[in-house]
This record gives C-alpha cells, structure tokens and sequence, in this order.
C-alpha cells in the first residue's frame, strides 16, 4: 500500500508512520517546513511540504496514494475559534476535495470521542448522538467528522472514521504527560473530584492497529469506530495503578471541582492578559471531571481490533521513554 499521512510529525502519527513503514509499506508524510521531523529522521518516507490549508499543494500530496490517513489537525483547547476551524474543518475540507479526484481507495478519517461527549456511567457505542459541548477543539471536530461523512454520502469517498479515546504513550507531551511527570516529581497530591468518574484511554499502538485494520477492511467504508481500551477505568483507579508503578502511596486527597475550576478560571486570565498557555482550562476539568465510558464493541468485531496493551504496561513504556529521554528522573 502506498499511504499519505497527515500529522505525521505529531505524537499519532509519527507513531502510525513508524508502524507502516516497519510493515514495508510506502509512506509519504505530509509536513510543514516549520515541522519538527525528529520522528522521521531515521525513516524511509517521501516528504511533501504541504499545508492543510493550502489546496494547490494538497492535490500533489494525495498524487497516486492508496490510502490517506488524516490525522493533522490543532489539538489545543486553547486556540482560537476561527484558527482551530480553519485547520480542523476547512483543512478537512481542503484535503477530501483534493482526495475526489485522486481515487483513492481509503479515507482514514482520525476523529475523537470527544465528539460524544460526556457519557452515563455505562458505555456507549459509535450510534450515541453528537455532543461536543463547548470545547472548540470538540466543536471543531464534530463539524470536521461530520463533513467526512458527507464526502462519503453525497460523493461515495470511500471513508472510515476512527473516534480514539485519550491517547498516551511515548511522544505525548500533554493530557498524561503532565500526570506522570507530577508523579515523578512526588507531586501526584490529590483526585480531581471523587474520582469515582470513567475515563477512557488507550495506548498509541493500539490506535495505530485501529486506523491499520480499518485501513484494510472493506466492510468499515462509511463506518465509524471508537478506538479504545477493553474497558474504561475510574479516575481513582487510575491513579492507584500510576502510584503502583511509581511505587509510591496513592493520593487520598481530593480536590473539590469548585476550587479545580476557580484555578482553571485563573490559568485562563492569566494566559488571556500573557499570551501564554493555561496549564489547564475549565473544558478539560469538565472533560476529566465526567464520564467517558465507551464501548469498543464494533471494532472488535468488524475490524478484529483488540486492547493489546494495558493500562499498567503502557504506563510503563510511556515512563520508560520519558526517563530514556530525560523528561523525567
Ligand atoms: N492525543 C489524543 O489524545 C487524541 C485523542 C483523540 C483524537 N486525537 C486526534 O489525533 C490527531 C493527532 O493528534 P496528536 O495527539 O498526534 O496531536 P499533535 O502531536 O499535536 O499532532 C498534530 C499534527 O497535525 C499537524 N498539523 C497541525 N496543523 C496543520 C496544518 N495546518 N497543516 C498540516 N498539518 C498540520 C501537525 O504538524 P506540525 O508538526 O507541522 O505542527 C502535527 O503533525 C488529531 O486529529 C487529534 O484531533 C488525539
């Protein structure tokens, strides 16, 4: 198979490049001249300096590719509305137009749960309605899903979506990057709320089998498919199994939501007066704070995926690599 894959120089796809190239497949990586290609130095991969946002170019990045995996977007809640749109959804736009008149055999759409939004405390499956809540990250998208689907009821681009739940592993330098390095720090001090929430995860190599089997499946034309850990985890489980591996005490401490908000509400004023970075805002005090319980069902019989990787053994793979690197001691 030759592929192209968008944000193939982000924490995802460098992994998903990595993966099809050791598989002896031919890898195109679309990239930004102001990319960082660390991860792609050492590979055996065409490079096409592209944009999203750019539709000249895009026409030549999707030139005789059998299969797109569109995974470049800004994953930032703190972006915004009019650029994270631009990118997310026009960018999304831009790359299915070019990909109509190149015949492609697949569209591999990477889209998020967090399309769904918060959950009850039973899992739910790919036909829950869509709910992306006030983030525009989630609002983005939702809007950027529901154009693929489009491109694939009105112009038959043969798609498949992939709804990965949160995603951790080496590379990952936010969401369970800041838990970890807490936790090295001896900082892993107290639960948000009572902990007693769903939230689910999955380990970057079994997302990057996700976006592969459904790749290859002709029956997941048109489909959408949550990618994510056998079953979701509680917030106090998680982190009893990072203290586990940190060999230290769990927290017992709990922070009540009102002052978790009240200290996201100061991180926001501060980055909106600095021009900086909150080190977390109230979307994802919500998004941690509520149930994420998703239910895996589909793939696994359409697509044969499975949870290969485990909580507790990807934590560790994630801390060993973020030792090897120094991030961590
Ligand atoms: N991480 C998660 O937990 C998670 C969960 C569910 C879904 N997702 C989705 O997974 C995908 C990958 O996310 P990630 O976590 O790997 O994020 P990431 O590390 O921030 O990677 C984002 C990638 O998108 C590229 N990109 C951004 N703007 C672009 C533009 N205008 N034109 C071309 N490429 C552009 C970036 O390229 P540069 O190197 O040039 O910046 C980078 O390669 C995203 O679609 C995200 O929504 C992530």
């Amino acid at each position: 198979m030759k592929a192209l894959v968008t944000g193939g120089t982000g924490f995802i796809g460098s992994h998903l490049v990595d993966s099809l190239v050791s598989k002896g497949h031919e890898v195109r990586v679309l990239l930004r001249k102001k990319s960082n290609t660390k991860y792609l130095e050492n590979l055996d991969v065409e490079k096409v300096y592209s944009d999203l946002n750019d539709k000249n170019s895009l026409k030549k990045a999707v030139e005789n590719v059998d299969v797109v995996f569109h995974l470049g977007a800004i994953f930032n809640y703190w972006v915004p509305r009019d650029l994270i749109f631009d990118v997310n959804v026009n960018g999304t736009k831009n790359i299915l137009d070019a990909c109509l008149d190149a015949n492609i055999d697949r569209f591999v759409h990477c889209s998020t749960i967090g399309v769904m939004g918060p959950t009850g405390t039973s899992p739910v499956n790919e036909t829950a309605p869509y709910n992306p809540g006030g983030s525009t990250y989630t609002q983005s998208k939702c809007e950027a899903e529901k154009l693929v689907l489009k491109y694939y009821a009105e112009q038959k681009l043969p798609v498949t979506v992939i709804r990965p739940a949160v995603v951790y592993g080496p590379r990952c330098f936010y969401g369970m990057y800041d838990g970890i390095t807490a936790a090295a720090n001896g900082k892993l001090s107290a639960i948000l709320g009572p902990g007693d929430n769903y939230v689910s995860l999955v380990y970057v190599s079994d997302v990057v089998q996700g976006f592969e089997l459904a790749a290859g499946k002709e029956k997941a034309v048109g489909e959408i498919y949550i990618i994510a850990d056998e079953r979701p985890q509680t917030l106090n489980e998680l982190f009893i199994t990072m203290a586990k591996v940190f060999e230290i005490n769990p927290p017992k401490r709990h922070v009540p939501v009102q002052v978790a908000k009240f200290m996201a509400f100061i991180y926001e004023m501060k980055a909106s007066l600095t021009g900086g970075t909150p080190m977390f805002t109230g979307h994802s005090i919500d998004f941690m704070m509520t149930n994420h319980a998703y239910d895996i069902s589909k793939a696994k019989l359409d697509l044969g995926y499975e949870s290969k990787i485990s909580f507790e053994e990807g934590l560790k793979r994630t801390i060993d690599f973020y030792r090897e690197n120094g991030y961590i001691r």
